[in-house]
């Protein structure tokens, strides 16, 4: 939540600044702003919404300026106004500062700043922190850093900040405590940012700060870490993730139609390497292979979409590792301390590698003994931090709100995940190797088939605009995808929608169905789908609409041809695998209705990307 980018050197920080801004946008858009020096004066600008509302006012700054930090916020303490927008400033205007986290107790410190005169301006917790380091400053602090240094250990809760201070105008002061900040030093100065993209155009290799750090950026393009210079940290230096280019639009209006047609290679990236000779193969989890073995459980942690890629899991980890496998919420699984086995293994699943709930639930386990695995999109972030062994979903940048390729690589990498413990316990027979072997290696082609049903999915979210609430039932390894379509359509389509095991309805949602209402009934093969057939039967006995999805070939697609209003058949892959199938269509079912309904697809309302508070 919020995004922090900055720079000082010889160059021009603004065009950086701004670029940086529209790169973070995911982390939050309720209002942007850039702060930078004029002479002796911290001066800003600072808008209520998207950066893209920033431009107009980028004239008023100083063009030539070489430093600045600005930001991208998500909503906590105070709603969303200009007033509210980053940087604060400290009542004297000496100090600027950006913040992406919570400050617990910002209460207390505000009132015994407000009790020495201190002024304020906003409702953030934030601007306790310019005042607190103006306060050292007046009270005689050598440098930037050393008043910074002072005030840290008086903030509690999870933070990344980044200082400017008129007095000091060649250092720029980063502190991390819980949320990522990484700094790259290039061509004309140092550059620093919540994640790399908005590095990639001015520097080659990063440094990512760890918890308790504290770096001064220096005008001369050095850095130092806790008063140290490189080359000290040279050792923690690492070329780019992120490709320079990969964060584009390509022509698409949208980056999350760019996002779920990109599926097919995502999923093949996510495959890559990591089927040897008809096995799977991943080194990342050779260090713990003895704990594997003799692990008593298996529990997944994970929040919205990244939960449902952990409820696939559970069905796989089950039947092919023949282990008791729970799902827990993450937001519930620590707070209601949890009872954590001697040597389980829990494995944390986020796209973003920085979810707080997800973080501090496998941080939970850690602590009580447990074998940790992170599965994450992005690496190098916090879950991974934790974990014992990180495994990369490798779907490349996602950049809408919605997660879409980043959940079907997950589920990839969960099954793989699967079939390797599995391999490690003795339990995988090798006719279910063989027979997921040979469906992995057919998917990236399968995704493709299934993604030439766009214009259909396109014409079914038309003809149900005007319905209530939309429905998605299934059995086994389609109830995960009927719960992601649910999250999906209220978060982009902003419509009521439900999900339900198919063998559920009959207990009480069937009493929801009527002629407008439609019923997204995904029954592919190995799902038990011919009993969600009965319960298809059912739906359209009280007149409700089915979109049927089937598997081509199937005895089902013949009976779903006949009760069906829009049928949809998808090439035949294993059970396990088949969620990857159903997904593209969900998503696309809530993108057009999104779209359809004039949202702003990339940037749900009240939403951000990385949601890195409780
Ligand atoms: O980065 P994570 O995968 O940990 O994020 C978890 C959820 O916040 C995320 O999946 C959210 O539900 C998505 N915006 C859904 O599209």
């Amino acid at each position: 939540m919020c995004g922090i980018v900055g720079c000082i050197g010889s160059q021009p920080a603004l065009p950086m600044l701004y670029a940086g801004l529209k790169d973070l946008m995911y982390r939050g858009y309720d209002s942007a702003g850039i702060a930078t020096f004029n002479n002796d004066t911290i001066v800003r600008a600072r808008v209520q919404g998207e950066p893209l509302k920033l431009e107009h006012k980028l004239k008023d700054l100083p063009q030539d300026a070489t430093v600045g930090i600005a930001h991208n916020r998500w909503a906590t303490h105070g709603k969303p106004a200009e007033r509210n927008a980053h940087p604060h400033t400290s009542s004297g205007n000496m100090v600027a500062v950006v913040h992406n986290g919570i400050i617990e107790n910002h209460d207390a410190l505000r009132d015994e700043l407000i009790a020495q005169g201190y002024r304020f301006q906003s409702e953030t917790d934030t601007e306790v922190i310019p005042n607190l380091i103006e306060r050292e400053i007046v009270a005689g602090a050598r440098d930037l850093t050393q008043a910074v240094e002072r005030i840290v250990p008086r903030l509690k809760g999870g933070f990344a900040i980044a200082v400017i201070s008129s007095l000091f105008q060649d250092e720029v002061v980063l502190v991390r405590s819980g949320m990522p900040l990484i700094i790259g030093a290039g061509i004309g100065g140092v550059y620093f940012a919540s994640d790399e993209t908005p590095l990639v155009d001015y520097v080659k290799e990063v440094v990512q700060l760890v918890d308790g750090e504290i770096a001064t950026l220096c005008r001369d393009g050095t850095f130092l870490i806790a008063r140290k210079r490189l080359p000290k940290y040279s050792d923690r230096r690492r070329p780019l993730r992120v490709k320079k280019g990969s964060t584009g639009k390509d022509g698409h209006k949208y980056y999350m139609f760019k996002e779920i047609m990109e599926q097919p290679e995502s999923v093949r990236n996510a495959i890559r390497g990591r089927l040897v000779d008809g096995t799977v193969v991943l080194p990342e989890l050779d260090l713990i292979e003895e704990k594997i073995r003799n692990a008593s459980s298996v529990t997944l942690v994970a929040c919205g979409t990244s939960k449902y890629a952990g409820a696939v899991a559970r069905l796989a980890f089950e039947k092919l590792a023949r282990m008791k496998t729970m799902l827990e919420e993450a937001s519930e699984y620590h707070t209601r301390e949890a009872l954590v086995q001697d040597g389980e293994l829990v494995i944390g699943i986020s796209q973003s590698g920085e979810t707080a709930d997800t973080c501090l639930a496998l941080e939970y386990a850690k602590n009580r003994n447990a074998t940790c695995i992170a599965v994450v999109n992005r690496q190098g972030f916090k879950l991974g931090d934790i974990a014992d062994a990180e495994i990369g979903a490798l779907a490349g940048p996602e950049i809408a709100v919605a997660s879409t390729k980043a959940f079907t690589a997950q589920v990839v990498v969960l099954i793989l995940l699967a079939m390797r413990v599995a391999t490690i316990r003795g339990t995988l027979s090798d006719y279910n190797r063989l027979r997921l072997v040979e469906s992995l290696e057919n998917l990236p082609e399968a995704v493709e088939e299934v993604l030439k049903y766009a214009n259909v999915m396109r014409n079914v979210a038309k003809s149900y605009l005007s319905a209530p609430r939309t429905l998605f039932i299934g059995r086994g390894y389609c109830v995960p995808i009927a719960d992601e379509g649910t999250l999906k359509l209220q978060e982009i389509g902003y419509v009521d929608a439900a999900a339900y095991s198919a063998g559920a309805l009959k207990h009480g949602p069937l009493a929801l169905v009527e002629d407008v209402i439609p019923v997204i009934a995904i029954a592919l093969s190995g799902t038990a789908s011919d009993k969600t057939l009965n319960n298809v039967q059912e739906v359209v006995a009280r007149s409700g609409h089915i979109v049927g999805i089937v598997t081509k070939g199937s005895a089902e697609e013949e009976l779903m041809r006949k009760l069906a209003k829009v049928l949809i058949s998808l090439p035949n892959t294993a059970e396990e695998l088949s969620p990857i199938l159903a997904a593209p269509l969900v998503q696309l079912y809530a993108y057009y209705s999104g779209v359809l309904r004039k949202h702003n697809v990339d940037r749900p309302r009240n939403l951000a990307k990385s949601v890195t508070v409780e």
